[in-house]
């Protein structure tokens, strides 16, 4: 064949098998048979071989999986990934109704969708060609799992319209595969998949995309990323969008006027679900209008907007054998039940931890019983109750030890608290946990370093504090049990890598009491630099919105204790970044910025800025960008053809600037 003519057969043959794809993995209605397609796929792949320079990053024959990756890079979300507050009843549906009804008024509608229970993936594209996807990891920094998505033939390597813009969504294995899947590992002797989610999960983390492309994974995707920039106004039109673009949705969404249509919903699908093809493991409920979604607006973790409903859980008996005792990072002993092992919800489980000693008076707990058992939100193993009728008088009480089962100093109870603790800071088992946590993904998020390679580096004295980790040496690991050069090697250069990270995934592996993964990014944010923070006075402190007089005092008499101050200087002398490194939310030190506090929407075409850049400069400066005009918007940055949004600022009386007076501003 001649040059031209194969170059206008593999156009056509790629369109063609996209189209087909497209019918009947999107829309589940194949126009041609199975054997057509093989045919064309397979006339594409021999002339593609032969002329290599016609195979484009779009083409069908990319979907079989690429080469094998060494290690998944880091994705950062240009908009974070939240996720879900939890309902489990009527009563807390009603609740979150009542919530929305109070921030929006009456007029509201909701859109109820399946929570298919698979990970949560993000897609982007640009001019309609996809060029990235990535997993939520905790929200703000995912892994760049392209290779693996590419090989989902129900996700688009091409849009129909050359748009760029970034969308969510489930990724799932359907119970077919699923079960297929569990059928030939068991054949092989290998561990089965617990559920169709880690079977999904285990199958995007290969970094061989040939091991993706085999396990007939499949998408919904149910969000854009920054609806702002795509003029619709509620999110079934952005589903329809989505549907428009060639993206999968779920089709079993429904729209519901009232919370009494939702419950109606919610319980149509608890028998139901077990006839869907693919798992689900609950219902979301989403207020439609995009408008009074930013009135709502997020909690730190999830939108209040939304809500998951979760089915209830399944419920096993098994004998309880055992308590044992745990002393965590800050000291606190908590007894654990230890169980015969039992299945539940796919996985086995074997212990469940029972809190505090209260908690097991309250439930009458006695080692030897009969306990029922199910999984908090399909996760977290707990004993439920007690099956006192199957007791036979050879039950035994437990309670708690006077000493800590580690470094056996004498436990207390601090001012009220229910929990017992260890109060010696040189307590091995907090010295441990401290680690463990320093290492988690919310604080220092180094790949490689479990609590299994914590606990195995503490025990052979190689850490014995945080700075510790890193003075790790190459001679040291390769030692360590089950440790190969390679995988060595690639925890020093994840160890390396954390040391860039923004200053609030160190102030919250630090461990300061009360202060969680968003109170740090807070810290971080209103500081800038771990100094700035160490020299804040309580009253400072205290004056930050979100940070509570507890918290204040608490961060306060940390950066007071000798030993803080010198792992910090520890730290910093290893090479450990000190500094916040995302956008500010106050002005800049010593800028009197106009943005300052102000919530401003950007609408129409920017020509001399693109729009990330805008919204980044913005925020730079102090403001918040956010993606449709409301009553609470200060400003609207008008660009060329702006539409509905410039209808509404000028109908609320609220001001607008062109490009050329937001450029005016930045410059002063
Ligand atoms: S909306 C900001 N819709 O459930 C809210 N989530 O915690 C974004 N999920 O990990 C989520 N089906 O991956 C939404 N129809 C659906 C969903 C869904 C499954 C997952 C999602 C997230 C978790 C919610």
């Amino acid at each position: 064949m001649e040059q031209v003519q194969a170059e206008k057969r593999v156009k056509e043959l790629q369109d063609l098998l996209n189209q087909y794809n497209y019918e009947y993995h999107v829309l589940d209605k194949p126009s041609v048979p199975d054997s057509e397609y093989d045919r064309l796929l397979k006339e594409l792949i021999q002339l593609e071989e032969k002329y290599p320079h016609l195979k484009t990053p779009d083409s069908p024959t990319g979907r079989v999986g690429g080469n094998v990756l060494d290690a998944f890079e880091k994705v950062q979300h240009r908009t974070p990934m939240l996720s879900l507050g939890n309902a489990f009843n009527e009563a807390d549906l009603r609740d979150f109704d009542r919530k929305v009804r109070q921030a929006v008024g009456d007029r509201y509608q909701y859109v109820c969708e399946l929570k298919i229970d698979g990970l949560a993936v993000s897609l982007r594209y640009e001019d309609g060609q996809f060029v990235q996807g990535a997993t939520r990891g905790d929200g703000t920094i995912g892994e760049d799992i392209t290779a693996n998505l590419r090989t989902i033939k129900s996700i688009p390597l091409k849009l129909t319209e050359p748009v760029s813009l970034e969308v969510r969504g489930e990724a799932y294995m359907p119970k077919r595969s699923f079960h297929a899947l569990n059928e030939i590992k068991e054949v092989n002797g290998e561990e089965p998949f617990a559920n169709p989610r880690n079977a999904a999960a285990g199958s995007l983390r290969q970094l061989d995309p040939k091991i993706a492309a085999s396990r007939n994974l499949d998408v919904f995707l149910y969000a854009i990323g920054d609806i702002g920039t795509t003029g619709v106004e509620s999110h079934s039109e952005g589903l329809e969008l989505l549907e428009k673009l060639g993206f999968k949705t779920n089709k079993e969404r429904r729209v519901c006027p009232t919370i009494d249509d939702v419950l109606e919903y919610v319980n149509s699908w608890v028998e139901k679900r077990a006839s869907l093809p693919y798992e689900i493991d609950g219902i979301v409920i989403k207020v439609d209008s995009l408008q009074q979604q930013e009135e709502l607006g997020t909690t730190a973790k999830s939108p209040r907007w939304a809500i998951a409903y979760k089915f209830p859980a399944e419920e096993v008996v098994t004998k309880l054998t055992g308590i044992e005792l745990t002393v965590g990072r800050t000291g606190v002993v908590t007894p654990t039940a230890i169980l015969e092992p039992v299945k539940v919800a796919g996985t086995t489980v074997k212990r469940a931890s029972l809190h505090n000693e209260d908690l097991i008076r309250e439930k009458d707990i006695k080692i030897g019983d009969y306990v029922v058992i199910k999984k908090a939100g399909d996760i977290i193993p707990e004993v439920v109750k007690v099956l006192a009728e199957k007791r036979t008088g050879e039950e035994q009480s437990f309670s708690m030890p006077k000493e800590c089962p580690e470094c056996h100093s004498e436990l207390v109870h601090l001012d009220g608290e229910v929990a017992v603790r260890c109060i010696n800071p040189k307590c091995p088992a907090q010295i441990r946990e401290g680690l463990i946590h320093f290492v988690s993904r919310d604080a220092m998020n180094i790949d490689g370093l479990g609590e299994k390679v914590i606990t195995q580096l503490f025990k052979e004295n190689l850490i014995e504090d945080v700075a510790d980790i890193y003075r790790l040496q190459f001679d040291q690991l390769v030692n360590l049990e089950r440790m190969g050069e390679k995988s060595a090697q690639n925890l020093l250069d994840a160890i390396e890598k954390s040391k860039e990270n923004s200053l609030e995934k160190l102030l919250f592996g630090l461990g300061i009491r009360h202060v969680g993964a968003k109170a740090a990014k807070i810290l971080a944010q209103e500081f800038g630099t771990i100094d700035h923070l160490r020299l804040a006075t309580v009253e400072q402190l205290r004056n930050i919105n979100e940070i509570g007089e507890k918290m204040a005092d608490s961060i306060h008499s940390y950066f007071n204790l000798e030993e803080a101050i010198e792992v910090i200087e520890e730290l910093k002398s290893l090479g450990i970044n000190m500094e916040y490194k995302g956008p500010r939310i106050r002005a800049l030190e010593d800028v009197d910025s106009y943005f300052a506090g102000k919530t401003i929407v950007l609408t129409g075409k920017l020509l001399q800025l693109s729009r990330d850049e805008a919204k980044e400069k913005i925020e730079l400066y102090g403001g918040k960008v956010t993606g449709s005009v409301s009553k609470k918007t200060d400003l609207v940055i008008a660009g060329e053809d702006a539409g509905s949004k410039l209808t509404k600022a000028e109908q609320l009386g609220i001001e607008v600037w062109n490009e050329e007076r937001f450029l005016e501003e930045l410059k002063s």
